[in-house]
């Protein structure tokens, strides 16, 4: 396989470019994101190889915290700096493909190299040791969550987490649904009652996971007359919603998802609930 390489003096003037384009994508949050977005993808279909290169992941996720506001121990010139080389490894990665047919990997570390070399190493360090030391991992991460009552949907939930390689967690009511608690026939049995007053929140144990560290949220139910039962939003109430994408799932006796999937949004109109 071949390397692709530039020479000192382009990297300089790539990175002094993507420094403009940096700032500007700094004023706006979304627009960073959706590149973020897009350098992982790229980055999952075309592995770099490289020391200077394992740093890119804590570069992405000091990005991702500075722009959250959860971390701003860095001035804004230093985050524009470390954007720039993200800007610049993400273009040749987007040429690679067209410019040298069979190349199967990324290693030119130039412009990491004149980025660190601004100073950004220490910002990259400082940053890590605040992760490790707050328990966050610089990996962005995906959850998927979810209710069964009988086990249907944590067979589909598992099912969906081992093809995203996300963590699996069960929503767990504090007071389990026994088979009288489940008859549909019984307008007075629990969950008849619960689902007819919208603000009921059954009581779930207590969320023993990390929430921050996830950015993608699976969320799956079974269906229960027509929307997803209320221990669901027990558990959408208390995690912290926002910069998080929210994909629901269900399984059901035939009643499709997207009633389930306009319920949660009228319940939460300020989530990304997809
Ligand atoms: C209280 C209750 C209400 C239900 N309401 C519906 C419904 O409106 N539409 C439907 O298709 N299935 C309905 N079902 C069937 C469940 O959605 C279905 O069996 C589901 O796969 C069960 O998932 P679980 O094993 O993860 O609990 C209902 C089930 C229960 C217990």
């Amino acid at each position: 396989m071949k390397e692709r390489s530039i020479t000192e003096e382009e990297a300089k003037e790539a990175y002094e470019k993507g420094l403009k384009e940096a700032k500007e994508l700094l004023k706006d949050p979304d627009k960073l994101e959706v590149f973020l977005q897009k350098l992982e993808k790229k980055l999952k279909v075309i592995p770099y190889v490289g020391e200077s290169f394992s740093i890119v992941p804590a570069m992405i996720s000091l990005v991702r915290s500075y722009i959250k506001k959860e971390y701003t121990e860095i001035p804004l010139g230093a985050v524009a700096g470390i954007i720039s080389a993200l800007i610049y490894i993400f273009s040749p990665v987007d040429l690679i493909p067209d410019l040298i047919p069979g190349v199967g990997y990324l290693d030119d570390a130039s412009v990491l190299l004149i980025c660190l070399k601004a100073g950004a190493k220490d910002d990259i360090k400082d940053y890590q040791k605040w992760r490790e030391k707050n328990k966050k991992s610089i990996y962005k991460k995906v959850l998927v969550s979810y209710f069964s009552a009988s086990g249907v949907t944590k067979r589909k939930a598992e099912h969906i987490a081992k093809e995203v390689e996300g963590d699996l967690y069960e929503i767990k009511p504090k007071e389990i649904y026994t088979d009288d608690d489940l008859n549909w026939h019984n307008s007075e049995s629990r969950s008849s009652i619960e689902i007819k007053d919208e603000t009921c929140r059954p009581a779930i144990k207590d969320i023993d996971i990390d929430i921050d560290n996830y950015d993608t949220i699976y969320v799956g139910f079974p269906i229960w007359w027509g929307i997803a039962p209320n221990v669901v939003k027990t558990f959408l109430d208390k995690i912290d919603l926002s910069n998080k994408k929210i994909i629901a799932f269900c399984t059901s006796g035939g009643s499709p998802l997207a009633p389930a999937i306009e319920d949660l949004k009228k319940t939460y109109p300020h989530a990304n609930i997809n």
